[in-house]
């Protein structure tokens, strides 16, 4: 095998392959220029019909439309009644903004572990959690949600947790923020819980530059959702609750509607890359760990997240990632360090025990590019780089 790129070898390839590339045809184009031209800019008729058709599409009666993922939490908590003294069940392995919306709403947070075949919410650790708690008699009088994370694309184990939800009157917000159009056992995820939120940034499995949403089937909820987006105006100018400006504009609802048409085929060319890696890649098992996909899941592959054994190969995460940048394909971690050990949560105090599968995937996780704008020949180059750095550092 050739030297490595970083140590002054011939990298794979010049040009870095990116880790994520939003697919925009002259279709999105086209419906941003009669936006424009319409003078219709701010929420109006296209964000009703995406909200229709999104809603239609997950399988929910209602979609409320918002800025951006992070908003959509934060309006589906407080839309449920969250707020002060009560308490969110959050997966320490995701991104911040699924814990931090619960603290804007003026809850506490609890963090539990993983699975670290699905790196999503734990049933087991969430059951722990909340025998616990109810041993030392802090689930009443307070209402309790649990934010499941459908993350990198793959479903959370969502009967275990609904069963859960049942016996202790929790509130089930699904985190569907990477996973548009992933299914469990059959459902659409945004559409198995109380209700589901959607983030719509560009990396996003489907993109409206920034943008959001809240699927429900809850029509009070979804009337909640809608007040509290627009500050919480009841008519014009007749404010009934303390809001916000939340809303998505028709620009970004148009480049939506859009993507919406596309969703169905841009997943299935992730799934198929996926496919591709798994069956290119397993040969370096195990000193690199493959994703999987449940028989009751269908992936779609936001991410494609490799996991690293430090024991099999002699380099850090950060060497063998600044390797496959030398050799032209970008990576990237996704996440470097669970929720439970920021310091934005241990300055408020917040001590968890540990949660050893969230600490670990922390350290050793790495996302390969996995987009749909992948030719043939970028993902051969991916597996070459991939194998080249592996065999390097094999130990
Ligand atoms: C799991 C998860 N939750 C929430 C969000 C927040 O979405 P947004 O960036 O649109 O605010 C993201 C986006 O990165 C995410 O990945």
């Amino acid at each position: 095998m050739s030297r490595l790129a970083i140590e002054g070898g011939k990298p794979v390839r010049e040009e870095r392959i990116p880790i994520a590339q939003p697919v925009i045809g002259d279709e999105e184009i086209r419906a941003v220029e009669e936006v424009l031209r319409s003078g219709q800019l701010a929420q109006g008729p296209r964000v009703e019909e995406f909200e229709r058709r999104f809603a239609e599409y997950v399988g929910t009666e209602h979609c409320v439309a918002t800025s951006s993922g992070t908003t959509a939490l934060q309006l589906a908590l407080e839309a449920a009644g969250i707020g002060a003294g009560d308490l969110v069940i959050v997966p320490s392995f995701t991104f911040i903004a699924t814990a931090n919306v619960a603290l804007h709403a003026g809850a506490e947070v609890a963090f539990v572990d993983i699975d670290l075949e699905t790196y999503c919410l734990d049933p087991a650790s969430l059951e722990e959690l909340l025998r616990s708690l109810e041993r030392e008699r802090r689930l009443t009088p307070r209402r309790v949600a649990v934010i499941p994370v459908h993350l990198y694309g793959h479903p959370a184990d969502m009967r275990p947790i609904l069963e859960l939800a049942e016996e202790y009157d929790l509130l089930v917000i699904e985190d569907a923020a990477q996973a548009h159009g992933a299914e469990y056992r059959g459902d659409r995820v945004g559409a198995l819980g109380d209700a589901g939120c959607f983030s719509f940034y560009p990396t996003k499995n489907m993109t409206t530059g920034e943008g959001g949403a809240i699927t429900t089937d809850d029509e009070d909820l979804a009337e909640a959702a809608a007040m509290l987006r627009s500050h919480g105006e009841r008519e014009r100018y007749d404010h009934v609750e303390l809001g916000y400006n939340y809303r998505m504009t028709d620009i970004a609802a148009a480049i939506g509607l859009e993507q919406l048409k596309r969703l169905d085929e841009l997943n299935r060319r992730r799934r198929k890359n996926a496919r591709f890696y798994i069956r290119e890649l397993s040969d370096l098992e195990p000193e690199i760990r493959l994703p999987r996909e449940r028989s009751w899941a269908k992936h779609v592959y936001h991410q494609f997240t490799i996991r690293l054994d430090p024991d099999a190969l002699e380099c850090t995460r950060d060497e063998f990632a600044e390797a496959l940048r030398a050799e032209g394909v970008d990576c990237a971690v996704h996440y470097p360090r669970p929720l439970h050990r920021q310091p934005v949560y241990l300055k408020r105090g917040y001590h968890t025990a540990s949660l050893p599968n969230s600490e670990l995937a922390a350290r050793t996780v790495l996302s390969i590019p996995v987009h749909p704008g992948l030719s043939r020949e970028d993902l051969e180059d991916v597996v070459r780089a991939v194998e080249k750095v592996v065999t390097a550092y094999s130990s």
